[in-house]
């Protein structure tokens, strides 16, 4: 595996592989790798040739009041892990790479499917996620970009921005990986105590529970929504939102009839979780 911190790092490591016409997928991080990533890698893995894996902590997706310098950073843990799961490069830019001309010298704004959700209470961080993955796609240039449902509005965003800025790049998703008991598998999880990490099954429960009943008592999404943050509570979170839109482009709706996905996001002490469902018909 070869590690470039740099432009020109980067093309050195690529040019074999480009000029043997191998096919390239890339695997956008902010490190503290979990088994949530390594599903992504062994994704890209499968559909390419050649396996990149970004490692940047992105400090224009984060808030002030975030967890940027606490954010996990344990570089060397996870080139072991690349390296253990085949990765081909390690792209690890720094601030000065990522951002030449400083940080607000060019961002990219996706509109509408960033808009709520997540949005609404971190309007910076769609932002900060397209003007990222806009340069390392511009920079990587793969044939493939693989991520991960458990961010489905990112994911959405992506796609947006991918046939927006006509990359020729395809969008791979993944399936969300979970822990024995349910939770989503994040880097946050981390920052739970014992006592919470005892509670943060049920948030998953309750989006389970909320999908289940909508289907047994036909209800509207706002009473599937009402379920789920009322089942989210009792099962001791705050529930911030929780919200039925269409699988795949996050459109509203006002019927439960065709893909759907219920997306929540709840906070556990001090601890901020998200995760989602889809459910209903799939086209
Ligand atoms: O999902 C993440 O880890 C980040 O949002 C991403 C896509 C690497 C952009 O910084």
């Amino acid at each position: 595996m070869q590690t470039a911190y740099d432009r020109r790092q980067l093309e050195q490591a690529l040019a074999p592989y480009r000029d043997a016409g191998d096919r390239i997928a890339l695997v956008p991080t902010m490190g503290g790798l979990h088994a949530g990533h390594m599903a992504l890698v062994q994704r890209a893995r499968q559909v390419a040739d050649r396996v990149v894996v970004s490692l940047f902590v992105n400090p224009t997706q984060f808030a002030p009041s975030e967890d940027f310098e606490d954010y996990p950073r344990t570089f060397e843990a996870d080139r072991e892990r690349l390296l253990a799961e085949g990765t081909d490069v390690l792209f690890a830019p720094g601030d000065l790479v990522m951002f030449p001309d400083g940080e607000g010298a060019v961002t990219v704004a996706v509109d509408r499917v960033t808009e709520g959700l997540e949005g609404a209470s971190r309007p910076h961080f769609f932002t900060g996620v397209a003007t990222v993955v806009t340069k390392l796609l511009a920079g990587v240039s793969p044939n493939l970009a693989v991520f991960g449902k458990k961010d489905y509005q990112q994911l959405v965003t992506v796609r947006r921005l991918v046939s927006n800025l006509l990359f020729a790049t395809g969008v791979e998703e993944v399936e969300i990986v979970r822990e024995e008991d349910g939770l989503a598998v994040s880097s946050r999880n981390a920052y739970l105590s014992a006592g919470e990490r005892a509670v943060a099954p049920g948030f998953y429960q309750a989006l389970r529970h909320a999908v289940a009943e909508a289907a047994e008592r036909s209800l509207a999404p706002e009473a599937v929504e009402e379920v789920a943050r009322r089942r989210i509570a009792e099962a001791g979170l705050w529930p911030e939102y929780a919200e039925v839109r269409r699988a795949g482009d996050l459109e509203p709706v006002t019927d439960l009839e065709g893909p759907r996905v219920l997306l929540a996001a709840a906070h556990l002490g001090s601890t901020r979780l998200i995760d989602n469902l889809e459910f209903g018909s799939v086209e």
